[in-house]
């Protein structure tokens, strides 16, 4: 069809089944991969070999599992970038001819070189000219961050005992960054980027604490503790050591050098990532997801306001604006569903607020230690895990993955969470009372009630619109393009209808609100991350994670090849660009 201004023009796809491997775009439009797991990020970096992979080459190559994914114009040209990727998390069984294999003292062969796989990236990025693909170069600029990365801890809880370790009795920096999911590109040009699912990385103390079984370390762990005794919480000089994760850390790509940070105002627990606003007061205001079932939403609300423009001063100040300020969780209430909606009002309950606690029997540096635990005090909506969290950039709206929850039960629904047995998640709009991002009252309605429309046995609901739609389950990541359009990107489709994950076009008001358009399918077992919708620009990017992760699946019977370029006889998660053909 033809394309609105802001937008692109595209026929939607149809869903592909969920054993196929290819990724699948629409007529009229090509993709280009940018970079794969293993390429050199580094100077000095070796080329990718599966069989040879070490922890020495892993530090400085492209790491595993890219989940958040953007490239930031470089020195205002529109040919030079830098590309930054979080790499989540591994799929040791893809990864290594012989992952299970342990040493004489227990270490299992390839878990360090898995643990370097993990991180970030930054990798500068060319084309020739604005309809071409973006390839990586070497530069100065390109950086790996790994476990051996020194991040200082900022903000009320920096030096709390609740932070120190035998290995810093300071409490003021950490190494590394873990499990980063979703994540966001701020205003001033830096990356935010959420540690998530932390916990595995740890084996569990003899008797885990309440705060402690809050955050999910309570297993075994992935044999980490046995290559780095951090952690390894038996040893009680590192108990603290998970307290140092679960954060959301910020990034400056453009200062390879500069320690990237964690910030504590911004609270402790699964973040899936962040993203701000500069309500019209100044103030940054960032919206975050805990991706639990049951779990909440929240906001940060910085103490000081942005200031404009391109001064290294300006910009200096504004990478301050998330180390103090206040914090709320969410508290939904349905008005009922006799109006055929699933709407109502809500409020932000703080949490710390004027460098105040508002929680009773918690000090401010407590609830920002153990949020989850001291946000349970003040009873905030228990949500169908909270993924992605974007406000609009046109219209400020909020828009809230809610991805799945299989374990809702009917005895525990609400008007904001509304299905037993949530398999197939929906989308929450929040409308902030007075456009004012930094107060504490909104309305919300559920924009999308997502599902295969096919499957009567499923109610679903696409924002009013009457007509077709792609099917769509398992929101996870959310983009905008410069219209306003909401774009969706999904995990876990093959599970609950049994098409493989895709991105999605879906336009939040005029009279196409709910029309869900396909736009794009990754290969089989993958999951569509990072999304950025760049439509001045003319371009799309996508993380193709876990590509190939299907049940049976492993490196010697792998289940995909993508992306199809013959480096290795199994998949590679990769960075992919998709532009007009
Ligand atoms: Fe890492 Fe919540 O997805
Ligand atoms: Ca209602
Ligand atoms: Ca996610
Ligand atoms: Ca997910």
């Amino acid at each position: 069809g033809a394309a609105a201004p802001g937008t692109f023009g595209f026929t939607a796809i149809d869903p592909v089944p969920a054993e196929v491997d290819r990724f699948t775009v629409p007529d009229g439009w090509r993709w280009e991969t940018i970079i794969s797991w293993g390429d050199p990020v580094e100077t000095g970096a070796p080329a990718f070999d599966a069989e040879a992979q070490t922890p020495e080459k892993q530090k400085r190559q492209f790491g595993y599992n890219n989940d958040y994914l953007d490239i930031l114009p470089l020195a205002g040209s529109d040919r030079r970038g830098l590309l930054v990727a979080n790499h989540e998390y591994t799929n040791d069984e893809l990864m290594f001819p012989d992952y299970a294999t342990a040493d004489a003292a227990g270490k299992l062969r390839n878990t360090e070189t898995a643990m370097y796989a993990h991180g970030m990236s930054v990798v500068e990025v060319r084309r020739r000219g604005p309809r071409d693909a973006w390839k990586p170069v070497r530069s100065r600029y390109n950086r790996r961050i790994t476990l051996d990365t020194e991040f200082v801890i900022d903000g009320p809880a920096a030096g709390s005992p609740l932070l120190r370790t035998s290995e810093d009795p300071t409490g003021t920096r950490a190494y590394g960054t873990l499990n980063n999911c979703a994540g966001s590109t701020t205003p001033w040009g830096t990356v935010l980027s959420g540690e998530e699912n932390v916990d595995q990385y740890f084996s569990k103390p003899a008797v885990p604490t309440a705060r402690e079984a809050r955050y999910g370390l309570t297993s075994a762990g992935r044999g980490w503790g046995a290559v780095q005794s951090r952690f390894d919480l038996a040893n009680e000089g590192t108990r603290n050591e998970p307290n140092r994760f679960f954060w959301v850390v910020e990034v400056d790509p453009e200062d390879p050098t500069a320690p990237p940070v964690k910030h504590t105002a911004m609270g402790r627990f699964k973040h899936e990532g962040a993203s701000v606003r500069i309500d019209a007061s100044g103030h940054a205001v960032a919206y975050m997801g805990d991706d639990n079932r049951f779990d909440y939403l929240y906001k940060f609300v910085s103490r000081d306001t942005f200031r404009p423009g391109p001064s290294q001063a300006a910009r200096r100040h504004n990478t301050t604006l998330l180390s103090a300020g206040d914090l709320y969780v969410a508290k939904f209430d349905g008005d009922g569903t006799e109006d055929g909606v699933y709407d109502g009002t809500g409020e932000w309950l703080p949490l710390v607020v004027g460098g105040r606690s508002f929680v009773p029997g918690y000090s401010v540096e407590e609830v920002l230690v153990f949020t989850r635990n001291a946000a349970d005090v003040v009873q905030p909506t228990a949500m169908d895990r909270p993924e992605d969290v974007e406000p609009s950039p046109v219209t400020g709206y909020v828009y809230v993955a809610c991805t799945n929850n299989t374990a809702r039960t009917a005895a525990r629904l609400d008007e904001a969470n509304p299905r037993p047995a949530n398999k197939d998640g929906h989308v929450v709009e929040i409308i902030e009372d007075g456009g004012d991002a930094t107060g504490t009252t909104f309305t919300w309605n559920l924009v999308l009630v997502c599902g295969d429309p096919d499957d009567p046995s499923v109610p679903t609901y696409f924002g009013g619109w009457q007509g077709e739609v792609s099917p769509i389950s398992c929101p996870d990541n959310v983009a905008f393009d410069a219209a306003g359009n909401l774009w969706v990107s999904t995990d876990g489709q093959p599970g609950s209808i049994g098409y493989n994950d895709g991105l999605f076009l879906v336009p939040v008001s005029g009279p196409e609100r709910g029309r869900v358009q396909q736009f794009l399918a990754v290969p089989t077992g993958a999951e569509t991350c990072g999304p950025q919708v760049k439509s001045e620009d003319g371009y799309v990017l996508v993380a193709v994670q876990h590509p190939g992760d299907f049940p049976g699946a492993s490196y010697a019977a792998p289940a995909s090849t993508f992306p199809y370029d013959g480096v290795f006889h199994g998949p590679r998660p990769s960075c992919v660009q998709v532009l007009p053909a």
